[in-house]
């Protein structure tokens, strides 16, 4: 597997680039095909690493799972035989977490090993586990990285999230979807996967509603039916890439198969800072002439429909292009800036303190810099594709986790990209 990018910068990007399923849905949706009660087909997932491993994980806890073609799959859960998801891939990404509510919902017991993802500070669970309380959970243990969770029985119940959580929310959902009565989660979270998993357990047969406002409302079934086909989303945080691409590189890129909707955190950002934004019914064109300059602004992660925290890494670079000072802080993470030492190896003038990034725009030159998280990573790509000269991008493994196809997408609309 490839181990470093090599960019030459300056390159305009312009054409189309074809936006891919959502990794954040796909994961909620592949746990969610695991709690019900017959197979059921997935469409639109994207063939990116964090998937492959969950797949994995999947058919190691027995599941069978068939390819129907490079995008679709069809995922049997009839033949789970056990309820502990204890070997080492479950540790390797975050989105194996989704098993604990899916596994609590489907045998009321579950052995989950401490998932890992990317490392931007503290990031617990006690949310997850407060709802699978509420529900009912308990004999909690947590030994030598295991957690484990027993409910003699699981009762719908009202469950209040003090701080908004997008895994809690889903992982309380998978629970909820098997549980005797009706749950009530409040304050949940609204992102757009939050949507899609819910609409994915309503087509097997759930009862969730109020899913994209703060208060879902699920009502237990105990036979979700299945035997259906879902598609899902496509990625807004791979789309707003492209769309920062575009900006940073004073391109002319058109993003496809994409809801304009989910990406207005962005496209309102691009505006204000000057760059040309075009929405079609599912495409968004985004262009800057080579003339233009973008204007520096302020950012504020937040819980959508606020600017998302997957798309600061990547905005942070953009306002090293932009004139003036910009301002971004982020809200969500605690500790999300550590890639910035990467753009300052390439001339980038930031100054941090807390969550508070100030950037005085200033032109980067190509380094050698290391992809430290997946969306880091993608910000590193990004700061080399607008530098001048040569950049290599180093441990992309990190990137090829959640982009698919990146090098080729990048390649068609004239990035000077190649693996090394
Ligand atoms: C998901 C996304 C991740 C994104 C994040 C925020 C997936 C696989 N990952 O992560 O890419 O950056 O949403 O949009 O979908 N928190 C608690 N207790 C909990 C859970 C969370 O205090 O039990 C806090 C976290 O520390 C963080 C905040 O809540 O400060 C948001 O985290 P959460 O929304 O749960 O993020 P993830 O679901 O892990």
């Amino acid at each position: 597997m490839a181990d470093k990018y090599i960019i030459q910068g300056k390159r305009a990007l312009k054409g189309e680039v074809q936006i891919s399923g959502s990794k954040n849905a796909a994961l909620g949706i592949i746990a969610a095909a695991m709690v019900v009660d017959g197979p059921s087909v997935i469409e639109n997932l994207p063939q990116i690493q964090d998937i492959k491993v969950l797949l994995e994980i999947c058919q190691e806890l027995g599941a069978e799972i068939d390819w129907i073609n490079g995008n679709t799959i069809r995922l049997d859960p009839t033949t789970i035989n056990t309820h502990q998801a204890i070997s080492e891939k479950v540790s390797k990404i975050r989105g194996s977490y989704y098993l604990l509510g899916s596994f609590l919902g489907k045998f009321r017991k579950v052995s989950l090993l401490m998932p890992g993802g990317c490392d931007f500070g503290a990031r617990p669970i006690d949310l997850h586990i407060k709802g699978f309380q509420a529900l009912g959970g308990g004999n909690m243990s947590d030994e030598n990285g295991v957690i484990s969770i027993e409910a003699n029985q699981l009762k719908g119940a009202g469950v209040f999230l003090d701080t908004v959580s997008v895994g809690a929310t889903i992982n309380i959902m998978l629970a909820a979807v098997k549980a005797e009565g009706v749950t009530v989660i409040n304050n949940a979270a609204k992102e757009p996967h939050i949507v899609d998993v819910a609409n994915f357990l309503n087509t097997m047969g759930a009862d969730i509603r109020g899913a994209g406002t703060d208060v879902i409302k699920i009502t237990g079934r105990p036979v979700l039916e299945a035997n259906r086909s879902y598609t899902i989303i496509p990625d807004q945080i791979e789309a707003g890439t492209y769309m920062i691409m575009a900006a940073i590189t004073h391109g002319d890129l058109t993003c496809t198969n994409l809801i304009p909707k989910h990406m207005e955190p962005l496209t309102a950002k691009l505006i204000e800072m000057g760059a040309m934004v075009q929405e079609g019914d599912d495409s968004i064109r985004v262009a800057l002439l080579p003339n233009d300059h973008l204007k520096a602004v302020s950012f504020k992660t937040m819980p959508y429909p606020g600017f998302p925290t997957d798309l600061q890494p990547q905005t942070t670079t953009l306002l090293t292009a932009a004139q003036g000072t910009g301002r971004m802080i982020e809200s969500v993470w605690e500790n999300r800036f550590q890639y910035i030492e990467q753009l300052q190896a390439m001339g980038a003038n930031i100054v941090t303190s807390g969550k508070l990034a100030v950037v005085q725009g200033s032109p980067l030159k190509g380094a050698t810099v290391f992809a430290r998280d997946l969306r880091a990573g993608a910000a590193m790509v990004t700061a080399g594709l607008a530098a001048e000269g040569e950049t290599t991008v180093t441990n992309v493994y990190a990137i090829q986790r959640g982009y698919e196809n990146f090098i080729e997408k990048l390649q068609a609309v004239g990035a000077d990209i190649k693996v090394g």
